[in-house]
């Protein structure tokens, strides 16, 4: 099979991974993976279990009852399934999101998401989006992004994005939630967010969507000469 190319864009929440990730997906060509969907489908499974993100022994017990899919449509966006069950839509919300947060921290669910992630990545040119693509998934990807903001701007933008969606954002909350967010996914044992050596970051403090796109197509564009 011939060799796959992958660009990995590791970040804290709400640095615009997606919207970037998405975007240059979309004018490559390649398949988007949002690896945070996946553990927010595992979150949300126990969640419908009652079983607490961080009760080890009630996920060892049920975490063989989960059967995770990840499907795309002819639009090529990615849909998750628990269980053959459609959740695209039912994880995404800031309850799930802390949630998933949590669990993510377990060896046990990272090593089930590990070869699922790696999988799609054989198959297909990737955008893979997440917290440990470029240090642990992917670390050979051809190309690795870090992508932050400021935690106010990142709040500020994943309040009016869940605005959007018409689900009640309060500014405050959602500053809170992403700097406790930060603390977990950077300070957890297995996988942790953290900067690869040999990835090039972009603060994207102050930049609107259209800057943030042009500077990671330059760099992609640098790294694989590819023109996007
Ligand atoms: O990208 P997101 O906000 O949908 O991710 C939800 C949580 O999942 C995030 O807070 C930490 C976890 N996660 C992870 O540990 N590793 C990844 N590669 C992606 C997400």
């Amino acid at each position: 099979m011939e060799k796959k190319i992958s660009i990995a864009i590791d970040g804290p929440s709400g640095a615009g991974k997606s919207t970037i990730a998405r975007r240059l997906a979309g004018e490559l060509g390649y398949y988007y993976v949002d690896t945070g969907a996946i553990y927010r489908t595992v979150a949300y499974f126990f969640d419908l279990w009652g079983i607490a993100p961080k009760d080890l022994d009630g996920i060892r017990r049920y975490i063989d009852e989960l059967t995770l899919g990840i499907e795309y449509d002819d639009q090529g966006v990615q849909h998750m399934l628990m269980n053959g069950m459609d959740v695209t839509e039912d994880i995404r919300t800031q309850d799930i999101a802390q949630k998933a947060s949590l669990i993510s921290a377990h060896a046990i669910v990272r090593d089930l998401l590990l070869d699922m992630q790696r999988s799609v990545a054989r198959k297909h040119n990737v955008i893979m989006d997440g917290r440990d693509i470029g240090t642990v998934v992917l670390p050979k990807a051809n190309v690795k992004i870090f992508l932050t903001a400021s935690p106010e701007e990142r709040a500020r933008r994943r309040t009016a994005e869940l605005q959007a969606k018409g689900q009640k954002a309060v500014y405050e909350t959602v500053l809170q939630e992403i700097r406790q967010r930060d603390y977990q996914d950077t300070h957890r044992a297995v996988a942790p967010l953290k900067k690869a050596g040999d990835a090039v970051e972009v603060d994207t403090t102050g930049m609107d969507v259209e800057a943030v796109v042009a500077a990671i197509r330059k760099i992609v564009e640098e790294q694989t000469g590819k023109c996007v």
